[in-house]
């Protein structure tokens, strides 16, 4: 037997008894010849004490256990002498006086060690993942993984959903992101592609009478990796039928009030608080935007093109913007050089031409480069339309309104952390609700489905598919957490007539829609019933639940920006035989 009990299991109720332990040697202390040595397991650390009195056999296996050796314990649980108990472990009141020792496995000296306080760099843990997955705290992330899991199978099976699994080899799927494809050996030429989503077969779940459809499931999308994106991630997917976007929103909202509950201790009011896309984008700039604190987005296009300031004047008469927030009390915490550091940061990553600031000093004078502009009347009418005052500084961006609104939004985002604006353990969920139905890619002069084109326009704006696509908005949802978007989805299109229309704005003619999603259109004329589903995303939930703002550290597994696993090295190139028998020839 190697144990009697784990290595977070002992307590004082435990004084007297002969146990046994197994587990890593976290660390050892040689004090005056004895020795004290932390064994850990994922339930929690034991002190266990070899000392001279116990025997010179124990002695000399006890001075060659070094770190992460894997070693096993036979001995008394004591109380710990008074004043040497460890508050911070939760056997911190007894200790083991080891009797019989082995060592079960040596380790080599690890990279780094699981209890540094220090942390390599990610490479290095990505490498030797097995070693990093045992620092208690990612072990606690994939725990809590665990817990909200199973929290989504129970809710979903108490309300009648049935989970179906659906294939990995599939079709081409409309989420529009790049497919990962895989060669079929025996049709050479031919390939799945492995599925975004199970969008379509979930749909056709439906069609087939199912009714409530869960399922917890793999999805690949080859796109440009960011901290919350990964190349393989899990949707909590799931459709109804006969329901409406009220429908599918309250069963989530019943969702995310249990998993704050049980996993936070958190009560939420139901039903969550939504906004609008219109709304999202004219207060905060963007379609996530993150509530836990103000700095709302204001327009003053109308004070601004009033001034001498050139950029503004010709930005308002070219039928642009100039928008602005005010950041509470930065004057006293921004240097002039982060005040420069913004500004390349907008215009870098949002591709703006500038940032205009203006520091509210505490006799109520503006300083800074467009502070001039705005003297006499227009000070006072400024400071009133973006609630400002000494110690603030409010920042402006003249552009497009949504270009504005973007470098605006990433500002924000940023200042709310710098400036610490909210309390980062608070959580905060919404709804985004009436997305537009399309988007307009200027590069290729064409409308995008801004979800996907199985997407349900608004009952009411179905007249306006043919006088004005861009103003039709979709019965879509999304659900946004602390500034994320963890999850989204809309009511499908069950008509034949209207799909068609559809496909048509899109520039999707009846060739090209066969040829992609043929089977669904298809088995939308055999009795498909009004249906509707949504997918939230488990990685990020798992990232925005644990605290935590990066969804590599919610994934046993995960891959780099690059794409690549470190650890194992894939991806990897392939024996020439194997390209041989798939038909395959490299350029
Ligand atoms: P969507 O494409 O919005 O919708 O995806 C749903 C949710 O999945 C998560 N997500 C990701 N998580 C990690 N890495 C990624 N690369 C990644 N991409 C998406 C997000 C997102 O909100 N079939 C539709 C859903 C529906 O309409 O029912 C879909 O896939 O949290
Ligand atoms: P310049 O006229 O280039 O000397 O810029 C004067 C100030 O205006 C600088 O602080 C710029 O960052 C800022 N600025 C330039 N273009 C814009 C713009 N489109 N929106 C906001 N500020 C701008």
């Amino acid at each position: 037997m190697y144990r009697t009990h784990t290595c977070g299991e002992l307590r004082p109720t435990h004084i007297g008894q002969r146990v046994s332990l197994a587990g890593w040697v976290d660390s050892y202390r040689d004090h005056k010849g004895v020795l004290f040595v932390d064994l850990r397991d994922r339930y929690g650390k034991t002190q266990v004490v070899f000392s001279p009195e116990n025997g010179e056999s124990i002695m000399a296996v006890a001075k060659m256990i070094r770190p992460e050796d894997v070693v096993a314990v036979t001995g008394l649980v004591v109380r710990r002498p008074e004043g040497t108990e460890n508050p911070k472990l939760q056997t911190g009141d007894i200790e083991v006086r080891v009797e019989e020792v082995r060592v079960l496995n040596k380790s080599l000296t690890p990279p780094f060690h699981p209890s540094a306080k220090d942390l390599p760099g990610e490479e290095v843990r990505l490498k030797y993942r097995y070693i990093d997955l045992r620092r208690p705290e990612m072990q606690q992330t994939l725990i809590l993984r665990h817990r909200m899991v199973k929290i989504m199978r129970d809710y979903f099976d108490e309300l009648g959903f049935i989970e179906i699994e659906t294939p990995i080899l599939a079709k081409s799927t409309p989420e529009g992101a790049r497919d990962y494809l895989v060669p079929s050996r025996i049709q050479p030429g031919s390939f799945y592609a492995l599925p975004q989503s199970p969008q379509l077969f979930k749909q056709i779940l439906m069609v087939a009478g199912f009714d409530r459809y869960v399922q917890i499931a793999r999805c690949f999308r080859d796109e440009d990796l960011r901290a919350d994106r990964q190349p393989e991630f899990t949707q909590l997917d799931l459709e109804m039928s006969f329901v409406q976007a009220e429908d599918v929103m309250q069963v989530i909202d019943g969702l995310i009030a249990r998993l704050a509950k049980d996993l936070l201790g958190l009560e939420l009011s139901l039903p969550l608080p939504r906004l609008t896309y219109d709304e999202a984008m004219e207060r905060f700039g963007h379609d996530a935007p993150d509530l836990r604190f103000g700095m709302e987005l204001v327009d003053i296009s109308e004070l601004a093109s009033a001034t001498e300031n050139e950029v503004f004047r010709q930005t308002v008469a070219r039928g642009g913007r100039v928008r602005g927030v005010t950041a509470p009390g930065a004057a006293a915490v921004l240097t002039r050089k982060t005040l420069e550091e913004l500004s390349e940061y907008v215009v870098h990553d949002f591709g703006v031409k500038g940032l205009s600031w203006i520091k509210v000093e505490s006799d109520g004078q503006l300083v800074g480069p467009v502070g001039k502009y705005f003297d006499g009347d227009f000070r006072a009418k400024l400071l009133e339309v973006m609630q400002a005052g000494a110690g603030d500084i409010m920042f402006f961006v003249a552009d497009r309104k949504e270009a504005a609104g973007k470098a605006l939004y990433g500002l924000r985002r940023r200042l709310g952390a710098e400036l610490k604006l909210y309390d980062p353990s608070r959580m905060h969920f919404s709804w985004v609700v009436e997305f537009p139905m399309f988007e307009f890619d200027e590069a290729e002069g064409r409308w995008t489905a801004m979800h996907h084109p199985f997407t349900s326009p608004r009952p009411q704006d179905i007249p306006l598919l043919d006088t004005d696509p861009g103003a039709c908005r979709a019965q879509a949802y999304d659900l946004v957490i602390n500034g994320y978007e963890a999850g989204g989805g809309t009511i499908r299109i069950h008509d034949q007539a209207l799909q068609q229309k559809v496909f048509q704005i899109l520039g999707i003619d009846q060739a090209a829609a066969r040829e992609r999603f043929g089977f669904l259109l298809e088995a939308l004329q055999y009795g498909a019933p009004p249906h509707g589903g949504i997918a939230l995303g488990v990685d990020r939930l798992v990232m925005l639940f644990a605290g935590r703002d990066n969804i590599r550290d919610c994934i046993a597994f995960p891959k780099t920006q690059r794409a690549v696993d470190l650890m194992t090295g894939a991806p990897s190139p392939v024996d020439p035989k194997q390209l041989r028998e798939l038909g395959i020839r490299l350029l």
